[in-house]
């Protein structure tokens, strides 16, 4: 396959998923309208949909259909949104522009803010439990699921790059920071796509596995482009890292030897899903579009 038809696939993908989350993100039941707009405001806003895109290429590579790997990858999509939000919050990273916009707390204030966040949390599991899929299949997703966006997974990760600010840092412990912050997300986004086609738990373990080395990777472009990108490109304030004495990759081992790591994960990660062959190709070509991004 071209780069284009790539992409041009990866653009498809973009605008039914965006159409299913717009339909999920409707009025219905009891839904406060001012939450249900602070809620949309954080999820409709932009954003490279990469988790929901890995999900349906993983569920693609395992001989699923892409439509099974819908409600995850709403599912995941809810949860990275809250993630941000909360992230972005004054007693956090206390940012005021994401994805090209001013922040939720910014347009909503921080209550409504966080609650926005509260809500998509649980309206992610939701989503993923009234799924038309065999009743296993949702069991092991929603486990899968909750186990990355817990406190062993991207809350704790949050925890613990809270803790490093202004530390010593080492590559072994900002390794266990993006590994948990941004890494489980992005692994049980591979593995999730795995569950939802049905795959055996032996091909999801591989799957977690390989999206390790990806979250990594992607987390230590996420780093490199805080200190070389600019503002406009990103659609957030770059240079906070340095400012807030954040643990990141570039301050441990510097910006070349960030950017050589990521490209070494990024080449295993690819080396692994060979395994897979054609059907893994749109897989392979988001690993490296999560590492070649500029934005
Ligand atoms: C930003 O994630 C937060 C990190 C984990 C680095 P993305 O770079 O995927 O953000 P969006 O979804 O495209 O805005
Ligand atoms: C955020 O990491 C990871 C999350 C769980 C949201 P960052 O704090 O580096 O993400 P950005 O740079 O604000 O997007
Ligand atoms: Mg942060
Ligand atoms: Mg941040
Ligand atoms: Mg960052």
């Amino acid at each position: 396959m071209t780069l284009e038809a790539l992409q041009s696939t990866y653009a498809d993908w973009r605008t039914t998923f965006n159409k299913r989350m717009e339909q999920t993100l409707t009025p219905q039941g009891d839904i406060p309208e001012a939450l249900l707009e602070a809620m949309r405001y954080a999820v409709m806003g932009g954003g490279k949909r990469l988790r929901p895109l890995l999900i349906q290429a993983s569920c693609l590579a395992v001989g699923g259909h892409v439509t099974d790997a819908l409600p995850a990858a709403l599912a995941v999509e809810m949860i990275h949104s809250y993630s941000l939000i909360h992230d972005d919050l004054p007693s956090m990273d206390d940012d005021a522009l994401r994805r090209g916009r001013p922040t939720t707390h910014v347009v909503y204030g921080e209550a409504l803010a966080i609650l926005a966040g509260d809500a998509l949390h649980s309206f992610a599991f939701e989503t993923l439990a009234r799924a038309s899929l065999p009743a296993k299949r949702i069991q092991a997703l929603t486990a899968t699921l909750a186990r990355a966006a817990g406190p062993g997974g991207m809350a704790g990760g949050q925890v613990l790059d809270m803790l490093a600010e202004g530390e010593p840092a080492s590559e072994e412990s900002v390794s266990q920071i993006h590994r948990l912050k941004t890494g489980a997300l992005l692994a049980a986004s591979h593995r999730l796509g795995a569950e939802a086609g049905g795959a055996a738990p032996e091909s999801a373990d591989f799957f977690e596995k390989v999206g390790h080395k990806v979250g990594l990777a992607f987390q230590i472009q996420d780093d490199i482009l805080d200190e070389t990108a600019t503002t406009e490109q990103m659609g957030k304030t770059v240079g906070k890292d340095q400012a807030s004495a954040k643990a990141t990759w570039p301050a441990v081992v510097g910006l070349e030897e960030s950017a050589r790591r990521a490209k070494t994960l990024t080449q295993e990660a690819l080396e692994d899903l060979e395994l897979y062959g054609d059907a893994a190709e749109l897989l392979r070509g988001l690993v490296r579009l999560a590492v070649e991004r500029t934005s």
